[in-house]
């Protein structure tokens, strides 16, 4: 495992060509941030997840822009060597123009290297890139979407579905996105889609072969509130402290022995 002082994203290309793998972990808070960061875990997002995990809600429809700029400030006080990617949050980004006025907040006052944002939104994705805005796809689950979802269940499932988000993911790699994340999504399907990018492809809920994976800090600790996620595994279970719990994740992470046949679809 190679560990340099500042990672870019460079860095992370090189991780997927030479075959190693990717942790990250969502993370919303400045103590968190500096354990997680410690640990060598190479990927810190801000997600929108803050709005369930932190403030309670059902959904991560309600979270603001600002609550948004607040915590990825907070991540950033305390992380040195992880890239941090933030949340552009629900209609933050319905126009190309508001997408770069929110990036360039998320960046210039939280401190973020890089913008997430959910779905095949090619033209704003492309818009970002040509601005020189590092931008994170997200494809899948799409948990801004869940009232059109009707809930967070599998996606990608029907032949129709899976040459779509293909599809979505050629057309946002040519947008030129640096990073893809791919949620809740056959691990057949995510293994094709990993293959074919030459962008690396983070999982949560799609199997063992994407380029890295992404849990719910909260969901690793065993402390979210509601059912865990089948996805999800609490590192807690076998370690001493959080610190402990974080490097677990993160070693199994690198040795391919999370995400299992169980944590998958
Ligand atoms: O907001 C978030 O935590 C996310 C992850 C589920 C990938 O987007």
């Amino acid at each position: 495992m190679s560990v340099k002082l500042v990672l870019s994203i460079p860095d992370l290309y090189a991780m997927k060509q030479a075959g190693e793998k990717i942790s990250c972990l969502t993370v919303y808070d400045a103590s968190f941030s500096a354990i997680i960061d410690r640990v060598g875990i190479e990927l810190l997002l801000v997600g929108d997840s803050l709005g369930m995990v932190i403030q309670g809600a059902n959904n991560t429809i309600s979270v603001t822009i600002e609550q948004m700029i607040y915590h990825c400030r907070c991540v950033t006080q305390t992380r040195q060597r992880a890239i941090v990617i933030a949340d552009l949050p629900f209609l933050t980004y319905s126009t190309t123009e508001m997408a770069l006025l929110n990036a360039a907040k998320l960046m210039q006052q939280g401190g973020a290297q890089m913008v997430k944002l959910e779905g095949a939104r090619i033209e704003v994705c492309q818009f970002l890139v040509q601005q020189g805005i590092p931008v994170c796809g997200h494809l899948g689950l799409l948990p801004q979407s869940i009232h059109l979802l009707g809930g967070y269940k599998i996606q990608g499932q029907t032949p129709e579905m899976a040459n779509q988000l293909i599809h979505h993911a050629k057309q946002l790699q040519q947008a030129g996105i640096s990073l893809l994340i791919l949620e809740c999504v056959p691990a057949t399907l995510a293994k094709q889609i990993s293959e074919m990018l030459t962008i690396p492809v983070i999982g949560i809920g799609a199997g063992l072969y994407c380029d890295g994976q992404v849990l719910v800090l909260y969901d690793l600790l065993g402390i979210s509130v509601g059912k865990r996620p089948k996805f999800a595994k609490d590192f807690m279970k076998n370690a001493e402290n959080i610190e402990q719990a974080i490097m677990n994740y993160h070693l199994e992470v690198k040795q391919q022995l999370f995400p299992t046949e169980a944590h998958s679809f």
